[in-house]
């Protein structure tokens, strides 16, 4: 398994829309490995998700995983989970929460975004079965962040304003909730 290096904004790769992944290629080797790859590389630099466009990779394929986590001391705990071409409905209602994302591609930064706190899944996964899942809250917006990679777009685009936007060290200073 390896470290990739992960693309930061500004890497044209971030902006582009993500092609779906041939259901076919689940299997292959490659595809396993970059989804072993991705895994390594959420984990080295504490994500709590990966989408592959973030290792330069233009696929929908997503890993998302909360063990314990410094970067996200209060995160519930997510098993490994890996989402391959997911679609994303949401409930008639709607409703919507502003909560603190970081993300991996933009270094350093925080910052408020409304996203909404509950949505369906259907994907596939590592093995190319088909999954469904509801999601809400935490791994509600995990899933939102990292599906946004895969329309070109980062955390920053979803901000309805950029007056929460902080660096770590003054979110952690200014922002942070005891
Ligand atoms: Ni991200």
């Amino acid at each position: 398994m390896s470290i990739l290096k992960v693309a930061q904004l500004g890497h044209p790769v971030l902006r582009k829309a993500a092609d779906l992944l041939p259901l076919e290629e689940i299997p292959s080797s490659r595809v396993q490995r970059l989804i072993e790859n991705m895994v390594e590389t959420m984990r080295e630099y504490d994500g709590v998700g990966l989408a592959a466009p973030q290792v330069h990779e233009s696929k929908q394929i997503m890993v998302i995983e909360v063990q314990k986590n410094p970067r996200y001391p209060g995160a519930p705990e997510i098993p490994l989970m890996v989402l391959i071409n997911p679609r994303i409905t949401f409930p008639p209602e709607k409703k919507m929460a502003e909560d603190w994302e970081g993300c991996l591609s933009v270094t350093d930064l925080r910052g408020k975004v409304p996203r909404h706190i509950q949505l369906e899944v259907q994907a596939y996964d590592r093995a190319g079965k088909e999954v469904n899942l509801v999601a809400s809250l935490f791994l509600a917006r995990v899933i939102q962040h990292e599906y946004d990679h895969f329309v070109g777009k980062v955390f920053l685009d979803r901000m309805k304003s950029l007056k929460t936007l902080s660096y770590l060290a003054e979110y952690h200073r200014y922002w942070e909730e005891a």
